[in-house]
């Protein structure tokens, strides 16, 4: 699956002495110091023209919230992948009209359908180190509480001054988990318009039993075109606004890679652990993650049975399957990888060697030991009450509810000063929070919805009664010993009588006052006003325990920082959404002993997998197409046929989805989609032998867009290099 000019905490001498090869998400600012890496792995720019966010090639790049893409035309089009824009495609089918198998291409400007709402695409535009401002001034002994607020009201302040110039989306991001702040400023275009995209068959190819898997042959892309008003300002949708002139896209290399060549993505890779304690570790890998994976596993289940094949529901729930499926497969591989490897043992020894580094620097002993002992403690107390957490977390899952929830909480926070409400409720959330409630009938089963509620409160229901929520309970008429068929008659009398299913209805409550909600009979508000007092105090008790891992986070950090310093290795920030650049080059690996996977998978290699049934069911015409070799202009002598998908070295997490391929002339080359299944737990543990990411091909691309779906208005938009 997201600034900025030099360093952060690590100093220029740090980077340029022993990078490894690959590894690291890198901060715009840093990559000068990274030069000779970067000339060795073939890079042909200067790599300080990477660090100015508004020339080229940064300012083709942009970020969807939660996927990455790019300009490819100077009329607005953003390529991403299919994946990306899966939400949208879902959001505009029907069982009857199901554009998620069909596929779907505007010819002209005027067939282009609506995004899903809440679509956006952003340009970042400025990243600036606002890291006194955030935690100057704070005192060391403030409680938890007390530092979280004072850290999200400089936030706060932070971002309305930035936002005062209308379009903006601002934020302001951790980095090394509270050691530096940046402040971080984003165009934002709300009106996104779905372009093409290419069947299912083809885009989702493969499905979730190729999803994290090497050989792949999926065409994961699609388009966006962003629209902004006549005078060139981002605004809502309306028929009168034109597609958005970026001051720069990028150039389409029509033949791809050739193996070995240098490639970098500049993205918004969503989050890592790289720098996190053993205790965290272990309890990962042997808690959360086997725990959660059962909750998504009948998650996943409880939809399939509900939403049969087929049916209408099923296209509501696809968006959401799609992503429980991928997440579910993501942990599978981490468990499995954790469980092979000695990851735990190395991270024990990374400590062990830290220890013993402080024992030998007195300095560095009185600066560190205290605080990285006050945040193991910390850890450790934080852990007491994870189960519970999931549980409560499950107890929270419903969609009536937690709308009914939010709505309440809307009309309680309206009562205060814009700057003071709770961030998702300020003005500047609202249209945000509108189309929250627009979404909600498209990817909402009535059926579907009742078998989920019972499940997640039966799971709520196994924690001790001292644990519960007890206006929960009994509002929802719970004892101690769940009552599933009970509760499934509490909630069908609810589901029938609750008129918050209906859009206008929802909208409407965005409006009413705290004395309206208490007044009211729907039973989901009544719901909701009924459990708001014990469910806050439970936040705020989260808020405290945030507030001290804001302060012992960071000094954990700085120990780390110190400690490679003096390893002589790199360190570049955890991934956190925001703008980062990776580099590598095209290459196979080996997944396992006597193995070796070559870079690129061929047209030949994709019918191969077809057997008729999906999801490994190409269209016929592109079967047709491969067995004439019918390869246009598209064919790659290296590989006697077109290439369809290539690995290659980066080093890429998920939100990186949809960022473009650039070669070592930042020409778009691709774009990257996937990770290979041994690379999953490099989140967490980076291996350099094992590490690629997936890729589409420019030719692959292309080669679909001209000789099956006829995208050829698209093909002459862009500025196609052969
Ligand atoms: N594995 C991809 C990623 O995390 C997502 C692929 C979505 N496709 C799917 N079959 N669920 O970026």
């Amino acid at each position: 699956m997201k600034k900025f000019i030099i360093a952060a905490l690590t100093s220029s001498a740090v980077l340029a002495s022993s990078v490894i090869a690959d590894e690291g998400m890198w901060q715009p600012h840093q990559l000068p110091s990274l030069k000779k890496e970067l000339k060795a792995a073939g890079l042909k720019i200067n790599p300080e023209e990477l660090t100015d966010l508004t020339s080229f090639p940064m300012g083709a790049i942009v970020s969807l919230g939660g996927c990455s893409a790019a300009f490819l035309s100077p009329q607005g089009l953003v390529a991403t992948n299919h994946h990306c824009v899966y939400g949208s495609i879902q959001f505009n089918s029907t069982a009857d009209d199901n554009l998620i198998e069909k596929g779907f291409l505007a010819k002209s400007l005027n067939d282009e359908l609506k995004a899903a709402p809440g679509s956006r695409v952003y340009v970042t535009e400025a990243v600036n180190k606002v890291t006194d401002k955030v935690i100057g001034g704070l005192s060391a002994d403030l409680s938890g509480i007390e530092r979280y607020k004072a850290i999200e009201k400089n936030r706060k302040n932070l971002i309305a001054d930035c936002e005062s110039e209308d379009g903006y989306r601002c934020r302001v991001s951790a980095f090394h988990g509270g050691l530096e702040y940046y402040l971080i400023k984003q165009m934002e275009i709300k009106d996104v318009r779905l372009v093409y995209a290419p069947a299912g068959s083809i885009g989702k190819y493969g499905g979730d039993i190729d999803n994290w898997m090497w050989p792949r042959h999926t065409g994961d892309f699609a388009f966006y075109r962003a629209y902004v008003s006549k005078d060139g300002k981002p605004v809502d949708y309306s028929e009168d606004n034109v597609p958005y002139k970026p001051k720069h896209f990028l150039k389409v290399n029509a033949d791809g890679v050739k193996d070995g060549d240098f490639v970098m993505i500049a993205g918004y890779p969503g989050s890592t652990n790289r720098y996190r304690t053993s205790v965290e570790v272990q309890n990962q890998f042997e808690w959360y993650y086997p725990t959660f994976r059962k909750l998504v596993h009948d998650y996943i289940d409880t939809i399939e049975q509900n939403a049969p094949e087929g049916s209408d529901a099923r296209v509501k729930y696809a968006s959401t399957l799609a992503s429980l499926n991928n997440v579910e497969k993501n942990w599978g591989s981490m468990i499995e990888s954790y469980g092979k490897g000695d990851f735990l043992q190395r991270k024990t020894k990374l400590e062990s060697s830290l220890a013993n580094w402080l024992d030998t620097d007195k300095s560095m002993s009185k600066k560190h030991r205290d605080s990285i002992n006050a945040l193991n403690a910390l850890i450790e107390e934080d852990q007491k009450s994870q189960e519970t957490d999931m549980k409560l977390w499950a107890m929270g899952r419903d969609a009536l509810s937690s709308t009914a929830g939010r709505l309440y909480r809307l009309a309680l926070e309206k009562q205060k000063p814009d700057a003071e409400r709770e961030p998702g409720y300020q003005e500047r959330d609202m249209t945000r929070f509108e189309e929250g409630l627009k979404r909600f009938n498209r990817r909402w089963d009535e059926k579907v919805a009742k078998e989920l509620y019972k499940y997640f409160v039966g799971q709520y229901a196994t924690l001790p009664m001292d644990q519960r929520v007890k206006s929960f309970d009994k509002a929802m008429n719970i004892g101690k010993n769940f009552d599933a068929d009970q509760f499934a008659t509490t909630i069908s009398s609810m589901f029938a009588k609750t008129k918050l299913t209906e859009q206008e209805i929802r909208l409407d409550w965005m409006t009413k006052s705290v004395e309206d909600f208490k007044k009211s009979n729907d039973p989901f508000i009544k719901l909701a006003v009924a459990t708001y007092d014990e469910k806050y105090q439970r936040e705020l008790k989260d808020k405290q325990r945030s507030g001290q891992f804001q302060q012992l986070r960071p000094k954990y950090m700085s120990a780390m920082i110190d400690y490679y310093d003096y390893l002589n290795k790199p360190i570049y920030a955890d991934a956190n959404s925001t703008l980062r650049i990776t580099y590598g080059n095209v290459k196979g690996y080996s997944p396992k002993d006597g193995t070796y996977s070559v870079p690129f998978t061929t047209l030949e290699g994709l019918l191969a997998k077809h057997t008729g049934e999906e999801p490994f069911n190409s269209p016929e015409k592109q079967n047709k197409l491969i067995q004439d070799k019918m390869y246009g202009d598209y064919h790659d002598k290296a590989i006697d046929s077109v290439q369809v998908n290539y690995l290659t070295t980066v080093d890429i997490t998920g939100g990186n989805s949809g960022s473009s391929t650039l070669n070592d002339e930042a020409e778009f080359v691709g774009l990257v989609f996937d990770g290979n299944y041994e690379s999953i737990i490099g989140d967490w543990d980076y291996d350099p032998k094992l590490k690629r990411g997936i890729h589409v091909s420019s030719a692959y691309m292309l080669w679909v867009m001209e000789h099956i779906d006829g995208a050829n208005n698209l093909i002459e938009e862009m500025s196609i290099i052969r």
